[in-house]
């Protein structure tokens, strides 16, 4: 990803068009646009954190790009399927003769997205820089139907366990295997009020539903999409779908459990330190009594922190990848500055 995007426009010695509006799909505010006419801009992000974090810089937001553009920039995302999709999203949404940027690191697959484009069409032009790629291609008079069809990677599909899904989607082609491992303990154990932080499409709040006795479910999730389909995942009138950042969640009425398949992902970036957040909200929104249901991948270091927000916690299960955690007794805001460490529980 270029981080000065004004950088490699230069470089590519690229014109943006004079007139007409510009979309900037899976924007992300910690690029610099400000090579982009910021009143004919609009960045395209459904992801409730960049949304958020766009606004904030002043940039009109949108979760969609709809209507027509002079020109488009793509900034590619982990999932292939999905990058390829909003390219060919791209570039049916840009008026004929306009300019579809592509821009992405190395470690996010830009090498193979332009190769996966140069089977397709025309590149326009590469700019090389350290760590990523930008290229482009001009819009031509009649889209190539294999282009056009990219685009149905982000239609929801039923995947292999039942499950509507799509590109771009934590574990779309199947469940994942450590919320697996959490659901195999929920046992009838899981009751009352409940919130699902992270729910993805939906599969753990579908389990907890089955296997308790629970008086409604609320699914928080920052993804739009994943989002819309835990909806049409989920008939059961108990759950409750919010688009939101679990971060800047507050909860009036806390919860009897809370069930947890943190993310360590923001965006494009590895970021470990978000499930540590994950976990102090849970702790902040659950009762005195309440219990959180969490699994991990095994390497990740949640262990300080569940010390710091719980005064009990165990492992009910470690694979050789995953840890399943259960934890009790949240500490109280002021328990939960204080600590200083020690007293383990496991
Ligand atoms: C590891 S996945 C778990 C998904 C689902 N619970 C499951 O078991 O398949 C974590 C989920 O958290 C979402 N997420 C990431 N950052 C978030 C945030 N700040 N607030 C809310 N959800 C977030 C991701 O989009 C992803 O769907």
């Amino acid at each position: 990803m270029a981080a000065r995007l004004d950088i490699a426009l230069n470089q590519a010695g690229l014109k943006l068009p004079e007139d007409g509006q510009i979309a900037v799909f899976r924007a992300d505010a910690g690029v610099d646009y400000t090579a982009l006419p910021v009143e004919r801009t609009l960045m395209v992000n459904s992801d409730h954190v960049q949304f958020d974090r766009l606004n904030a810089l002043g940039f009109r937001v949108a979760e969609l790009a709809e209507g027509d553009y002079a020109a488009a920039l793509v900034q590619i995302t982990r999932s292939k399927a999905e990058t390829l999709a909003l390219i060919a999203n791209a570039l049916e949404v840009t008026a004929v003769g306009g300019v579809v940027i592509v821009d992405g690191a190395k470690t996010s697959g830009i090498e193979s997205v332009l190769k996966q484009c140069k089977a397709r069409l025309p590149i326009g032009g590469v700019v090389a820089k350290s760590h990523g790629k930008l290229f482009w291609m001009i819009r031509p008079q009649v889209l190539p139907e294999d282009v056009v069809n990219l685009q149905n990677a982000l239609a929801l599909t039923t995947n292999k366990d039942g499950f509507l899904t799509a590109a771009g989607m934590f574990s779309p082609a199947h469940v994942d295997h450590g919320s697996a491992l959490l659901a195999a303990h929920f046992d009838g154990r899981i009751k009352g009020r409940v919130a699902d932080l992270g729910a993805g499409w939906g599969w753990l709040a579908v389990q907890a539903l089955s296997a308790g006795d629970i008086g409604a479910i609320d699914l928080f999730e920052a993804e739009k999409t994943a989002l819309n389909a835990a909806a049409a995942n989920i008939s059961d009138p108990r759950a409750h779908i919010h688009w939101q950042d679990v971060r800047s969640l507050k909860s009036a009425t806390p919860y009897d459990h809370v069930i947890c398949n943190p993310p360590f992902h923001q965006g494009r970036a590895a970021e470990p330190a978000i499930g540590v957040d994950f976990i102090r909200k849970a702790a902040e929104i659950l009762k005195p009594n309440g219990m959180l249901w969490l699994v991990a991948n095994r390497q990740l270091p949640y262990e300080a922190a569940l010390d710091q927000n719980f005064s009990h916690w165990k492992y009910l299960e470690k694979t050789s990848a995953f840890k399943a955690i259960l934890a009790s007794k949240p500490r109280s805001p002021s328990a939960r500055t204080k600590w200083a460490g020690g007293t383990k529980h496991r």
